[in-house]
């Protein structure tokens, strides 16, 4: 300018181009949260409905004033739920904007709600309710998909298919038992999901701004009041402390895992190769150029989202791995990265769990396959170990030689002629057909949390009981 005064009204030439007002539009834009945080209106008001209401009973506010505080309030709530409420970019962030809209309602009164407060203790309490609120919806959604397995796992205790290991058959297995593995898995995130939700269970309102305060707040009224076991027991830990939000981030990390692996399985066994489920319309498209196909998109999609919660994890850790305590701006980046990571979350459990009921099961396919690859060749050694007293090291020797044998022929181990087996060794009797069906495998397989049907009904009771 003229005067030599700078005008920070115009945009900088050097680095102002995309902003059209100055550095005052850039430092808006990079301080604003409200374009996401707008999503914990409801906890901000139950966390300042709470703490007035302390704040009158401890005699520190006017009951007239907490009337209308809370009337205030509730109006508040009803605006945004109704979607009446006008959210500024200037009041950068949901407590202001829900402060200064209060403001607007009662007046004076308004004023006296931060009284032993601070936007730092605020956003802890709110963030920390709407995880548990998440965390609570997760273990409901985990519930359903666990119901969702043990129902498909009840109706296939019998059906045989192929086990795997490095996606070459194994031994054969039955359906309903791998049914059960995922009901372990989601059954272990369900028991991190519980365990996070004790472990948050604390109130961080009242810590204020890092160093708790002068006024005679009820720091466990408040507490009760919001559902939370108690309060936190250091102001500095509670204000910089985004543990529960990690921990969320964690269990998710692991879930998607999990949500994934089912995922790639789904895609290997509904290709034409595998044959083994056949997804319903309802979770899979058809190509636009190619009129056979049945795509699996939405298993596709689960295993992608992984990428992204993964990704959410390893953002937040960052973002609080160098902070000095207590609190600092760096922790603003802490929502974006929850709530991406809980709707896909959401989104993947619930996918997986349509996927699960409604796919059609081709036992035909799946018996086939359990019995192709020499599937039964460990039964055969393990009855030459029963049956003719032979070392184990012995008896797979022998059987791999049948295998070869049953190979060069092109025929299965249980086609092999009685002669040709003696060949290999004379103690072999008729009797070793029996051990050489798939059913045969799979009903001896009885060890404690074995694939034999009779197991995997026990293993079905006990989750039925506890789910
Ligand atoms: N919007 C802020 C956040 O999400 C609220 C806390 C701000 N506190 C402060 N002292 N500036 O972290």
């Amino acid at each position: 300018m003229a005067d030599g005064t700078k005008d920070t009204k115009s945009s900088n030439q050097m680095w102002g181009g995309r902003f059209a007002s100055g550095p005052d539009a850039i430092m808006e834009e990079i301080n604003a949260s409200i374009g996401f945080d707008k999503k914990l209106f409801a906890q901000d008001i139950r966390g300042s409905i709470a703490h007035a209401t302390m704040l009158a009973h401890q005699g520190i506010i006017s009951a007239e004033d907490k009337d209308k505080i809370v009337h205030g309030l509730s109006t508040i709530l009803s605006e945004i739920e109704s979607g009446n409420f006008e959210f500024s970019r200037q009041l950068e962030d949901i407590h202001m904007n829900i402060e200064a809209r209060l403001a607007a309602l009662i007046g004076q009164a308004a004023g006296r709600l931060h009284t032993a407060r601070s936007r730092n203790d605020q956003v802890a309490l709110d963030f920390r309710l709407w995880v548990k609120e998440e965390l609570q919806k997760t273990e409901a959604m985990l519930t359903n998909l666990i119901a969702a397995f043990l129902d498909r796992a009840e109706e296939h205790a019998e059906s045989v298919m192929p086990g795997f290991t490095h996606l070459q058959t194994a031994q054969p297995v039955t359906f309903g038992h791998h049914c059960m593995a995922y009901v372990e898995m989601f059954g272990r995130d369900r028991s991190r999901v519980r365990h996070a939700i004790e472990h948050l269970d604390e109130s961080p309102i009242g810590a204020a701004a890092l160093a708790g305060t002068g006024y005679p707040i009820d720091r466990h009224m408040t507490a009760k009041a919001l559902g939370f076991r108690e309060p936190t027991r250091n102001s500095i830990d509670t204000v910089s402390d985004r543990d529960f939000a990690i921990e969320f981030l964690s269990i998710a990390a692991i879930c998607g895992m999990h949500l994934s692996r089912l995922a790639e399985e789904i895609v290997i066994w509904s290709t034409p190769q595998f044959g083994f489920v056949r997804l319903s319309d309802a979770f899979s498209t058809g190509s636009s150029i190619m009129p056979q196909k049945k795509n699996p998109d939405a298993a596709e999609l689960v295993r992608a989202k992984t990428g992204r919660i993964n990704g959410s994890l390893i953002a937040l850790l960052t973002i609080m791995k160098g902070l000095p305590l207590a609190y600092s701006k760096d922790m603003q980046e802490d929502k974006e990265q929850v709530f991406d990571a809980a709707e896909s979350l959401e989104l993947a459990i619930a996918a997986m769990t349509g996927m699960v009921r409604d796919m059609t099961v081709n036992t035909e396919r799946m018996k086939a396959a359990a019995g192709s690859g020499y599937s039964t060749a460990t039964d055969l050694a393990d009855w030459l170990v029963r049956e003719a007293g032979l070392p184990f090291r012995d008896a797979h020797h022998v059987t791999g030689r049948a295998v070869a044998l049953a190979e060069s022929k092109g025929c299965d181990l249980a086609e092999l002629p009685l002669a040709d087996l003696q060949a290999i060794n004379p103690a072999i009797t008729g009797k070793v057909y029996d051990v050489l069906t798939v059913e045969a495998s799979v009903a001896s397989r009885k060890s404690f949390g074995g694939t034999a049907p009779s197991e995997v009904r026990k293993q079905i009771a006990f989750w039925r009981a506890r789910n």
